[in-house]
């Protein structure tokens, strides 16, 4: 049994890569039972889900809808915010009812979660039923651990990895829009946040083996692709062989897949070339995902996140001015220890000059182990809910705003899948990552159309497909 460290936060030191080449023969030993995978949290996490989702198909499971018709459940979870926690929790006590009654069900638990001490402690202590607990930094080892499951608990996890594992394979979720990890794990150390202990320092993939991935995807016919990782404008500065992520870019846009996108940017890291290599690409899709997390100097100091408001502002416009109808998205955090009211009235500031396409916002939630946990606040929680509040309706108001801006235009849509706003829909998404649904057959799912928009709303575009 392997735990993670408890003085995991403090190891901070640089990594030598250890590359690994996978090679598993994995047999079909639980033909004819069947699996139920749910997963929490962001982009990472729906992608370590295809891995997963391979092994247990390898191993012979089939796919269920019904966690009750299970033989193996398995939970990737999500530790960013206490509320994502809760959510695990609250599910894994359906599991364990369903225990009772089916003694033979294996209960798995991946992702962040399981990187964290408290939780491990936690789970051998008050959640003895859990079969299995594995890390971020060993999946591979599932199948392994799923056929030597024997009613004990088993806890397989590392809290540091300096490895980075090749030939993975994938059950992808689609056929049309792929995810590609270039880059593992984070170093930035923002003082609020627990990925840079549940995922590792920060390891990059070598450029070779994406090129190789992104082209096997061309080959399969996949018509989007996203570059995968925590601050992927960082990619290759820990390798020293002379590329860095505008390289990368590049080399994948001349392979000539018909839509790129990457997440996550960090704005420390965003550079002129980057930018000038997004503008030159058609097939680099003008969408940047940007998290500004505050508009305060004060606050962004605390925070480590290494830009003032000033420099987020410059970067913002170079990228607006450079790249012609681009979209830009961001993340902010209201009530960060002690944000003072005029710290919070910066961040509308902020608001108010960029009018972001969208932003995803997050009430600050302590996690075990940052730096930001130990700060003091004295800020209820009334305030920081109060501040949430004003700030939705501004962000909301802007990417209203923005999305009327397409109604009347006719815009290239890549069709994803079936539409739940009506039988007789599609959707899929603009170049600028705007949510769109069409009028129309199934028959569209898969290929770029023009649409022409006919009406905006704040989270989505309604349009019909034109012809050429
Ligand atoms: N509390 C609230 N939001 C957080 N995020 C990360 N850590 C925390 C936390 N402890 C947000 C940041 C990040 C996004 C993925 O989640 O805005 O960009
Ligand atoms: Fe977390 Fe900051 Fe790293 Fe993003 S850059 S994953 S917010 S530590």
């Amino acid at each position: 049994m392997h735990k993670p460290d408890l003085c995991v936060a403090k190891n901070r030191e640089k990594v030598k890569i250890n590359y690994v080449n996978l090679d598993l023969d994995i047999k079909p030993v639980f033909k004819g039972k069947k699996y139920f995978l749910r997963t929490y949290g962001c982009q990472m996490n729906v992608h370590d889900s295809e891995e997963i989702r391979y092994y247990l198909e390898q191993l012979g499971y089939s796919h269920s809808d019904v966690l009750e018709d299970a033989d193996i459940v398995v939970l990737n979870t999500c530790a960013i915010r206490e509320n994502a926690k809760d959510k695990v929790f609250g599910y894994l006590g359906r599991c364990k009812h369903l225990k009772k009654t089916k003694k033979d069900l294996i209960i798995c638990l991946c992702g962040c979660l399981t990187e964290q001490p408290s939780e491990i402690e936690a789970i051998m202590n008050k959640h003895k039923y859990i079969d299995i607990v594995i890390g971020t930094h060993n999946l591979s080892d599932l199948p392994k651990l799923i056929v030597d499951a024997n009613g004990k608990q088993n806890i397989e996890v590392y809290s540091n990895s300096d490895k980075v594992t090749e030939n993975i394979k994938y059950s992808r979720d689609s056929k049309i829009s792929a995810w590609i990890n270039i880059q593992l794990g984070c170093d930035k150390f923002c003082t609020y946040c627990i990925v840079p202990y549940t995922r590792g320092r920060e390891r990059s993939r070598k450029m070779e083996n994406i090129l190789k991935e992104v082209q096997e995807l061309k080959n399969a016919g996949y018509k989007e692709i996203t570059l995968l990782g925590q601050n992927v404008n960082a990619y290759g500065k820990d390798l020293d062989l002379g590329y860095d992520f505008a390289t990368l870019l590049e080399e994948t846009a001349k392979i000539g897949i018909p839509r790129i996108r990457f997440v996550t940017s960090h704005p420390w890291n965003f550079t002129d070339k980057m930018i000038d290599v997004i503008a030159k690409y058609p097939n680099i899709m003008p969408y940047v995902h940007l998290p500004i997390q505050s508009g305060s100097d004060a606050i962004l100091k605390k925070m480590n996140r290494r830009y003032t408001v000033e420099e987020y502002k410059q970067l913002f416009d170079t990228i607006k001015e450079k790249v012609p109808g681009v979209s830009i998205t961001t993340d902010i955090i209201v009530g960060f220890p002690n944000e003072t009211k005029d710290d919070f009235e910066r961040t509308l500031d902020i608001v108010n000059y960029c009018k972001f396409d969208g932003a995803f916002t997050f009430i600050f939630s302590p996690r075990v182990g940052t730096a930001a946990a130990l700060m003091e606040d004295k800020i209820t929680l009334e305030e920081k809910e109060e501040r949430l509040h004003i700030l939705n309706e501004l962000v909301n108001k802007y990417s209203l705003e923005n999305n009327k801006k397409y109604e009347g235009k006719v815009v290239e849509v890549l069709v994803t899948g079936p539409s739940d706003k009506g039988e007789d829909k599609v959707c899929g998404y603009t170049d600028t990552m705007k949510l769109v649904n069409i009028i129309g057959s199934k028959d569209l799912i898969g290929k770029i159309v023009k649409v022409k928009i006919t009406e905006a709303k704040s989270f989505s575009l309604d349009g019909g497909v034109v012809s050429d």
